[in-house]
């Protein structure tokens, strides 16, 4: 590999030049060797966010983060993968009722998932509120359960895409996590390492996700179409809202509860919708579009497949999930109509309760969160609860109260009320 120089490169992009292929090579292998220190790529990670990236390089940047690790391959299963990627937002639980829906109609899901960081959730500390859950798994493991099962939620292992796993830490710290071309490259180089043959990725737009209008999300998944496509991967994206969080709960085990809601055939409208249209896109992405998933959430399948999901990885699906051990109810303070309900605010109060990280090495809290009453566009009556905050620990209370603080709007019961959709375009 030819020789480049760290202050050369970052020059270059600070100077508003394309990266050659070689030098993004060079970069992206020097600083997974440890020969390009951390303020240089921190450096140069603030210059792409200031400056950009053309489609070439941060194609060539994704092929340099994959070929930093190892590669999966599935080829050799009976049936055909497809996965889902949500670019994270508030009460996004999309992925437990998901996997094992997709499985039940044939098709399987190889999802390697994340902790949370910040004010959103991580699948795994969700699914790992389960007693007895495990998320590490072997690749044999992987692949055995994908052939018997159909469906793996597990730990992206430390052998994929590591120049991510050190960029996106560096990032973290550094105020570059919001750059199109880094978020692209940096989750699409670990859905292609991963080896799914078809690709749908939710990405999520509004206060509680991190591109907060239509059209930055809308580049980001066209940046991340073209990039699954040039790889191989059938990939399309569905922009989705998250200015008002999913569902009726924030946290952990209180997800994992209201996902088994959903897989019983129940559970709240919003996350079943979000569920079946992602469903759909995998199941004719992967060349099943004969199966309607609605049926297999209907007839019990999906819920078979969840409990053998579970059990095959040391869970009890059927054992009580851990709760909080403090409650603390905030009611609704006039009468009319839900206007508004913040996914940020909302996100932000989870996380102060317990319920997400503010280091990656924190713990969380299993039964920490927030339970909401009234979504929009539901009418309240003064004093009827409008929100249930869930802790271990009391003195959590206060700041979560004050993150809730004009994070909701309450209208006159005859203020007009306009729905927002839920999915607001396609990207194909
Ligand atoms: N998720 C990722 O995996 N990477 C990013 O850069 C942002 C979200």
């Amino acid at each position: 590999m030819p020789d480049h120089d760290a202050v050369e490169v970052i020059a270059a992009k600070r100077d508003r030049h394309e990266l050659s292929d070689s030098q993004i090579d060079w970069v992206v292998d020097a600083y997974t060797r440890g020969a390009v220190a951390d303020e240089q790529m921190s450096s140069l990670a603030m210059a792409i966010l200031l400056n950009g990236m053309s489609r070439r390089e941060i194609a060539r940047w994704t092929a340099a983060m994959i070929a930093s690790g190892e590669r999966m391959d599935f080829s050799s299963l009976s049936r055909p993968t497809a996965d889902k990627h949500s670019t994270g937002g508030v009460g996004d639980k999309i992925t437990l009722p998901l996997a094992p829906l997709v499985a039940a109609c044939g098709v399987a899901v190889p999802q390697l998932s994340g902790r949370g960081l910040g004010h959103t959730g991580g699948t795994l500390d969700k699914l790992e509120a389960i007693p007895g859950w495990r998320a590490a798994l072997s690749n044999d493991e992987m692949m055995a359960q994908l052939e018997s099962v159909g469906a793996v939620v597990c730990a992206a292992g430390d052998g994929l895409a590591p120049a991510d796993k050190k960029l996106y830490a560096l990032r973290d710290v550094t105020g570059t996590v919001e750059a199109i071309p880094l978020i692209a490259s940096s989750i699409m180089s670990k859905k292609i390492a991963e080896g799914t043959g078809s690709l749908v990725l939710d990405v999520k737009v509004g206060t509680g996700a991190f591109m907060k209008d239509v059209d930055s999300a809308r580049e980001l998944a066209e940046t991340m179409v073209a990039l699954g496509k040039d790889a191989g991967v059938h990939t399309v994206a569905l922009l989705t809202d998250m200015a008002t969080p999913l569902g009726r709960t924030a946290g952990n085990a209180i997800e994992v509860a209201e996902s088994v809601e959903v897989l019983a055939g129940g559970g709240p409208a919003d996350v079943v919708e979000l569920t079946l249209a992602l469903a759909r896109e995998m199941l004719a992405g992967a060349g099943r579009d004969d199966v309607d998933p609605a049926d297999r959430l209907a007839d019990g399948s999906a819920m078979d497949a969840w409990k053998a999901m579970i059990r095959a990885q040391d869970g009890d699906p059927d054992a009580p999930l851990p709760e909080a051990r403090e409650s603390h109810v905030v009611t609704a303070p006039a009468s009319g109509v839900l206007a508004r309900l913040d996914a940020m605010a909302v996100g932000l109060a989870a996380w102060r309760l317990g319920a997400g990280r503010a280091r990656k090495e924190d713990p969380v809290q299993a039964g920490a969160g927030v339970v909401w009453h009234a979504r929009p566009g539901d009418a309240v009556t003064e004093g009827q609860p409008l929100f249930t905050l869930l802790t271990d620990d009391a003195h959590r209370f206060e700041r979560a109260l004050a993150s809730l603080e004009g994070g909701y709007d309450i209208a006159p019961a005859d203020a007009p009320y306009l729905p927002t959709p839920l999915v607001i375009d396609r990207v194909s």
